[in-house]
């Protein structure tokens, strides 16, 4: 849709912004011109916003502003000069003190044509307040940032597809190069064991709930580890995956050899191991 010459790429008009409650924004140079209109947007959305700028008088008085528009803002002030890495330190550290989830940042301050001069560490003032200072702050805070998108059940999801992954290709491995060793991987079901105090308080299963009956007990749990490591009927099979002691299908990705490769590799990579091929031959000698 074009408008006035103009390429229309909003996909939401401002009017129709679904309801943040809960979203927290820092918002650079909220205080007046664009960043003062985008502070009432996000707070029409409910969104709980911290408004990054110089001077504390100013930031007041648009707070004034906004809250005369939408009462119920929740919207405050924290003092940031982006021409000082020392007071862009201090923000960090104040914001990530206070204990809120960061969900947006908008890096909209900046400074046009000002005569020339320089930021306190000595930088052009515009490149080091426009840019260098957005650079600081948004590496500063993008671990808050990131953390919002961590899901730890993802992350455990993610390990044990790795644990198949990795067991298939040091099969695949070891037949190359003859080795009489051979890998396997194995599911021991579900079990009652402490593994699950670690789920979030969401996914909680009550200490005492009956669902409990329905796991396995430990000793159960070890059969399938003990049935491949020990049952003569198992010597010389592998790049198989075992559930309940039988040989079952693990999920597709796991049979994918590029990701079984690229797990290989950047294996090698995090651990620094320098020569993979040589380290292979190494871990096989
Ligand atoms: N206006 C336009 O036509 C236009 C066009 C293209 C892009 N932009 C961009 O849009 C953004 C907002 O501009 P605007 O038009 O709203 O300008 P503005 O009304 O002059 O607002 C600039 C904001 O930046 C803040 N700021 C300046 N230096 C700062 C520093 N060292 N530390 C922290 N905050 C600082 C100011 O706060 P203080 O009160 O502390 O000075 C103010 O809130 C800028 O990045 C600009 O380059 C604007």
């Amino acid at each position: 849709m074009k408008s006035s010459g103009h390429q229309k790429v909003l996909f939401l008009s401002p009017t129709e912004f679904p309801n943040l409650d809960g979203r927290v924004a820092i918002i650079t140079g909220g205080n007046r011109g664009i960043g003062l209109e985008t502070v009432k947007g996000l707070c029409k959305a409910n969104v709980t916003v911290i408004i990054a700028c110089r001077d504390e008088n100013s930031a007041e008085k648009a707070i004034k502003e906004v809250k005369e528009e939408f009462p119920a803002a929740k919207v405050d002030f924290m003092k940031l000069d982006l021409g000082s890495l020392k007071s862009i330190q201090t923000f960090a550290k104040n914001f990530k003190e206070k204990g809120l989830p960061l969900h947006i940042l908008i890096n909209n301050a900046g400074i046009m044509c000002p005569p020339y001069g320089t930021t306190e560490d000595g930088f052009e003032l515009t490149f080091g307040i426009n840019h260098l200072g957005h650079f600081a702050l948004t590496n500063l805070l993008l671990d808050e940032l990131i953390k919002k998108y961590y899901s730890a059940l993802e992350a455990y999801n993610q390990s044990k597809l790795a644990n198949v992954l990795f067991s298939y290709e040091l099969n695949r491995r070891l037949k190359e190069k003859n080795c009489p060793v051979t890998s396997n991987a194995v599911h021991p079901g579900i079990v009652n064991t402490e593994l699950f105090h670690g789920l979030p308080w969401c996914l909680k299963i009550p200490q005492d709930g009956l669902i409990y009956l329905l796991f396995k007990t430990p000793k159960q749990g070890a059969d399938s580890s003990l049935y491949v490591a020990l049952s003569p009927e198992i010597e010389g099979l592998g790049g198989l995956y075992f559930v309940n002691s039988s040989p079952s299908q693990s999920s597709e990705e796991s049979h994918r050899e590029d990701l079984q490769k690229k797990l290989w590799k950047i294996s090698c990579g995090s651990l620094e191991f320098q020569n993979d091929s040589n380290r292979t031959v190494n871990l096989l000698a």
